[in-house]
């Protein structure tokens, strides 16, 4: 598969708005893992390089269409001015008059990070007009935010209606990644696969069964996976409301004699946080 890259694109002088995915992993209000906000930066730094203004935008957690003060993107803002070594104004909202001045008071070379856009019940809606306001935003669309394209969102979605939309480089080298595997991988194809979520996950993993030779499954997605073969997985991390389709996916990789491999080890400990760990058989996980 191929996507309409913005390499190559006339950026010069005009508002680049990106969606990125700054959906980081927090802990006590701080970023516990900027995975994310690095993977943003090759696609950011070529549109300053090229002359762009760039304007960016992100959800984080799920607020529900209301302001949270936890969700806040600052400490994003933060982190991406020490990464990207240049000055981020980060604005308090996504939409309205005081963001429509600002992004239009912007230099060649200013970054702008809006608010989080899901403290608008209207970007879960895909709702036209907010993505009509969004779009107003830019003058390209970007859409860089692999973890969260598949949602059918305002920020990720609604708002290529209105704009010349492109891929930014995260989402170009994901998409060309996956495709190699979809489209006749070379064998054996083994994939490994974490993360806390299932659901978004099982569209993935029944496409791939027929074509991959191996699923290797850890973290949180493994652990819901030991929880459908029936171990008590205690305190950790698993969603408890998808054990069962774990359990029907296993039954589904049956007829593929053994591609999922769940792990055959665990580590524990009483706290995540905890420095003392064992390793133990799933089993005797108390
Ligand atoms: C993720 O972390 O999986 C993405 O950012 C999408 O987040 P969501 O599941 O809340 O839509």
């Amino acid at each position: 598969m191929k996507v309409r890259s913005i390499k190559g694109v006339d950026v010069s002088g005009k508002r680049v708005l990106v969606r990125a995915d700054f959906n980081v992993p927090r802990e006590n209000g701080e970023i516990k893992d900027d995975t994310r906000i690095r993977a943003s930066l090759p696609t950011v730094k070529y549109l300053l390089e090229n002359g762009a203004k760039v304007v960016l935008m992100s959800h984080l957690g799920r607020p529900k269409g209301v302001r949270v003060e936890d969700l806040t993107l600052d400490k994003v803002a933060v982190r991406l001015r020490e990464l990207l070594g240049v000055d981020v104004l980060k604005l308090d909202d996504c939409v309205g008059d005081d963001v429509v001045r600002s992004v239009n008071e912007m230099s060649v070379g200013d970054v702008i990070l809006l608010e989080n856009t899901r403290f608008y019940k209207e970007e879960t809606l895909n709702d036209v007009e907010f993505s009509k306001q969004l779009a107003e935003l830019g003058d390209i669309y970007v859409i860089d935010s692999f973890g969260t394209a598949h949602r059918k969102h305002a920020s990720t979605y609604g708002v290529s209606k209105f704009l010349p939309t492109y891929a930014g480089f995260l989402m170009e080298k994901e998409v060309t990644v996956l495709s190699e595997v979809i489209v006749n991988p070379p064998h054996p194809v083994t994939i490994i696969m974490g993360g806390a979520k299932m659901e978004t996950k099982i569209g993935l993993i029944q496409n791939l069964l027929s074509k991959v030779d191996n699923f290797l499954f850890g973290g949180g997605i493994g652990n819901t996976m030991l929880a459908g073969e029936g171990f008590d997985l205690g305190e950790s991390l698993y969603e408890k409301k998808r054990v069962e389709l774990a359990r029907e996916l296993m039954l589904e990789a049956e007829v593929f004699k053994d591609k999922f491999v769940l792990p055959v080890d665990v580590v524990v400990a009483d706290d995540v946080n905890s420095s003392e760990i064992l390793t133990v058989l799933p089993e005797d996980i108390e």
